[in-house]
């Protein structure tokens, strides 16, 4: 079984170097198909590139949010892609988009959801005062850094963190964990039980 994946960023795409490593491996069931970004310059452009991997800036200027994501679609589609995997992608997608690949968008955010959802979830962090954060993979419905979790990774907090050192551990915690969840998800045959993720073989 090997799942084909389209990836879609806004900007370094640290976890997408990563993503690859993993599936170039032999690591991950899955294949990334194309890379799409919204910004000209973001770093995952030039990391697909570097791993010889189909990319494309698409221009947002000019378009509605909901022409933009037909766009997606199309170059989505075009490359037969199953699954939608966002890193860093900081435009909501449309409620269109997402049903279009209901329960088959995954994006990462910086914080154990549901705390600290939105900008800023390491400063978030550390103004609450909490000893522990992490990093969540969830399903992406129509709601900013709500939908269905699917793996977290616990980061602890140390007294002395800055904003910087917080956010280099959890995103340390990020490369790891998010092509362990896409496996996980690729493999596990997961349904979604009211708010939760449940794997038919038991995946935890
Ligand atoms: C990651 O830290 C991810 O958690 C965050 O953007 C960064 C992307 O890094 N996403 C969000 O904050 C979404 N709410 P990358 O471009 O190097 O993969």
């Amino acid at each position: 079984m090997t799942a084909s994946i389209g990836i879609i960023s806004s900007g370094r795409g640290e976890n997408l170097r990563y993503i690859l490593q993993a599936e170039r491996a032999g690591q991950l069931p899955a294949r990334v198909k194309i890379v799409l970004a919204d910004q000209p310059d973001a770093g995952a452009l030039r990391i697909a590139e570097e791993f010889c991997v189909p990319h494309m800036f698409i221009e947002p200027a000019g378009s509605s949010r909901e022409e933009y994501d037909q766009k997606l679609i199309e170059h989505l589609e075009g490359a037969g892609v199953e699954l939608v995997v966002l890193t860093g992608y900081m435009r909501i997608l449309s409620p269109g988009f997402v049903r279009h690949y209901k329960n088959r968008i995954l994006n990462i955010h910086p914080a154990l959801l549901p705390s600290f959802r939105g900008l800023d979830a390491f400063g978030q962090a550390l103004e609450h005062g909490v000893t522990w954060t992490g990093t969540t993979i969830h399903i992406v419905d129509e709601d900013v850094d709500h939908g269905p979790i699917v793996y977290q990774q616990p980061v602890p907090v140390k007294r002395s963190d800055t904003r910087e050192s917080l956010k280099a551990r959890i995103q340390r915690a990020e490369y790891r964990a998010y092509p362990r969840a896409i496996k996980m998800f690729i493999e596990g045959r997961p349904k979604v039980v009211g708010r939760k993720v449940v794997f038919e073989n038991g995946a935890k």
